[in-house]
């Protein structure tokens, strides 16, 4: 590697997982990250803990980063870190950190948004899309779709206005007594069930979308039937999580194809920890035969929260010049930048 090369070591500490991760020249070197199970026992995560957590963890992750990519301290570039959305006292930590470290090796400091991030994780492993293309983001905390123009001009067409997708499974998942996070384990139960069990679609208009009339739907319908049966949900266990994720995947593609409609791109990325969820997947697949898509979903490891979306984050905008100063502030809302479509 050239000794001019850049090479940026990226923070993410927006949520529970604390990580680290190492680009040279637009390719990950390393890619490590700390999962905090503490968060299990309590069904969600709890701030506090997260963010103790994070003082705990991010010396070891960087260590460890730096280690599996071979990069000396003094040879980095620049330090990148999750400013946001995400929880305060989490972002903080990060935050904190990577200001010290680029004023002590006296490098630029490179502020980044956990939902670009997302986004652009899609240009760590060929293929990548060509611009422009639409982005369905869905993960615990989010679910936006995104028209990206270039990796500098990212629009959000279409939102959430309550709950995140995730955030419905993990929690609809809380009421059929799943463990935290649900998600993974209502698509592992749905695969021997059947979706017999009709929840209703809540009517957003445009290309919002809304999870918590499903939710309060759900839950309700749930204590009518176990009034009459105790044993309900253990009986239809199955066909109760191939239920539920039916009806959270047709909202999502639902809107997918409609944003494809109304701005005409059939470049198709989906992003975030509930990009895993293999009726998503299926459906998606389907729905690109159907329409014509080209569809990209990043690896896994690149899907969930990590560091690595945040380091090629930070690369565009080394290459553009976009740095922060020592005044950066996380903001736990922090918008996607406005795009040139506003
Ligand atoms: O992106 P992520 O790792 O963290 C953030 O929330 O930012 O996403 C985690 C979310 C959780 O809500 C989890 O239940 C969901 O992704 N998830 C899944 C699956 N795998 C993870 N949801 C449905 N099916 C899955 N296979
Ligand atoms: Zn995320």
């Amino acid at each position: 590697m050239k000794n001019n090369s850049i090479r940026i070591l990226a923070i993410e500490s927006s949520c529970d997982d604390t990580a680290a991760a190492v680009i040279a020249e637009g390719r990950i070197l390393s890619n490590k990250i700390a999962n905090q199970d503490i968060h299990r026992e309590y069904g969600g995560v709890v701030p506090e803990w997260a963010s103790r957590m994070h003082q705990e963890n991010i010396v070891p992750v960087v260590d460890s980063a730096m280690r599996e990519a071979s990069v000396n301290l003094e040879e980095l570039s620049a330090i990148a870190f999750t400013a946001g959305p995400g929880l305060l006292g989490s972002l903080l930590v990060g935050c904190s950190f990577a200001k010290s470290l680029a004023l002590s090796l006296n490098v630029p400091l490179i502020s980044v948004n956990h939902m670009e991030a997302h986004v652009l994780a899609h240009f760590i492993d060929e293929p990548v899309p060509e611009y422009p293309f639409i982005c369905l983001t869905v993960s615990g905390g989010h679910t936006q779709l995104v028209r990206v123009n270039s990796p500098y001009d990212l629009k959000v067409v279409g939102e959430t206005i309550d709950d995140a997708a995730g955030e419905a499974f993990d929690k609809i998942g809380k009421y059929l007594g799943l463990e935290y996070p649900a998600g993974p384990i209502v698509d592992k139960l749905a695969q021997e069930g059947k979706a017999r069990y009709d929840f209703t679609k809540p009517t957003v208009e445009g290309l919002n979308f809304s999870f918590s009339g499903l939710k309060t739907a759900v839950l309700y319908f749930l204590r009518d039937e176990v009034k009459k049966d105790p044993n309900f949900i253990v009986k239809n266990l199955h066909d109760l999580c191939a239920s539920v994720q039916k009806v959270i995947v047709d909202i999502l593609v639902e809107k997918l194809v409609k944003a494809s409609k109304q701005y005409n791109i059939r470049e198709i990325g989906i992003a975030g920890g509930v990009s895993a969820n293999s009726l998503l997947r299926e459906m998606v697949s389907k729905t690109a035969i159907e329409y014509g898509w080209r569809t990209y979903i990043p690896k896994i490891q690149y899907c969930t929260d990590n560091a690595a979306m945040v380091a090629m984050a930070a690369y565009f905008k080394y290459e553009k010049g976009a740095f922060a100063d020592q005044t950066a502030t996380p903001k736990a809302r922090l918008k996607i930048a406005r795009s040139t479509d506003d």
